[in-house]
């Protein structure tokens, strides 16, 4: 895909998720109620805790102790899930394309020293990688157990730009680890390429590509052609 049109999506993301964290974040985060107080906003990071990682430990984990065990969030938004994660979890590092996104983030997650929360690029994780090498020295490998993202990838409108994310998060993972997250799967959306509210739907065949192409394998999927299609993608072993 052409380089101009790439990015003006991301500038038109930052400008949209900045704007939408202005108006009023949490509803947009989670659009079920216009008004959150902080105990039902993040209880309902615990449900997603509950729901889609304590329920799948044993693909989370893979014998892991969680306190031992180093996560990452791609799209934290307002920190609802992170806050979550962060009191399961040993290390959390999150990330979220909207300053004033990851200002509230940042926020929600005060008291937990064991978040590190980025304003990245909109398609990598290349400002986790340097926080890396500034802490550890210049090529110090970094390296997450597990990474998550709900609610994100549905509003990204271009596949080059979530495969960007894919392939990062390749590189990051430990073999054999799991990349779990959700994509737009309705193939009735018609997105516009600079719609930044409504994403590009992946069809069955286009998450298994996908995973092929990135080095994954796709072991599970749910709710295919809904608007919330999990995906379940093992980090095949590094070539030799
Ligand atoms: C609907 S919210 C969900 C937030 C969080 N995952 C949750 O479930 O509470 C979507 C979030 O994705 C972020 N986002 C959208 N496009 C992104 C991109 N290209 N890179 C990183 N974050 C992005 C937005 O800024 C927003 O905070």
């Amino acid at each position: 895909m052409a380089v101009w049109r790439i990015t003006r999506q991301i500038r038109r993301m930052r400008r949209d998720w900045d704007q939408r964290a202005r108006e009023n974040a949490r509803y947009y985060v989670v659009t079920g109620q216009d008004r959150w107080s902080d105990e039902e906003f993040y209880e309902s990071g615990h449900v997603t805790l509950e729901e889609d990682i304590l329920n799948d430990l044993a693909n989370v984990c893979q014998g892991m102790d969680p306190k031992d065990m180093r996560v990452l969030e791609i799209g934290c938004g307002a920190g609802r899930v992170t806050r979550a994660l962060a009191g399961f979890f040993g290390q959390v590092y999150a990330v979220d394309i909207s300053r004033r996104m990851v200002r509230q983030a940042r926020r929600a997650v005060e008291g937990f020293p064991n978040v590190r929360v980025f304003r990245n690029n909109g398609m990598d994780l290349g400002a986790m990688r340097e926080h890396w090498w500034n802490r550890f020295g210049l090529g110090a490998k970094l390296q997450v157990d597990f990474a998550f993202s709900c609610m994100v990838f549905q509003h990204i409108p271009s596949h080059a730009i979530i495969e960007s994310y894919v392939r990062e998060i390749y590189r990051l993972l430990r073999p054999g680890a799991l990349f779990k997250f959700q994509v737009q799967g309705s193939s009735l959306v018609e997105p516009e390429p600079d719609d930044t509210w409504v994403g590009v739907p992946f069809s069955e065949r286009d998450a298994r590509e996908m995973a092929e192409r990135c080095g994954f394998e796709l072991r599970y999927q749910r709710d295919a052609g809904s608007q919330y299609y999990w995906l379940w993608y093992f980090k095949k072993p590094e070539p030799r």
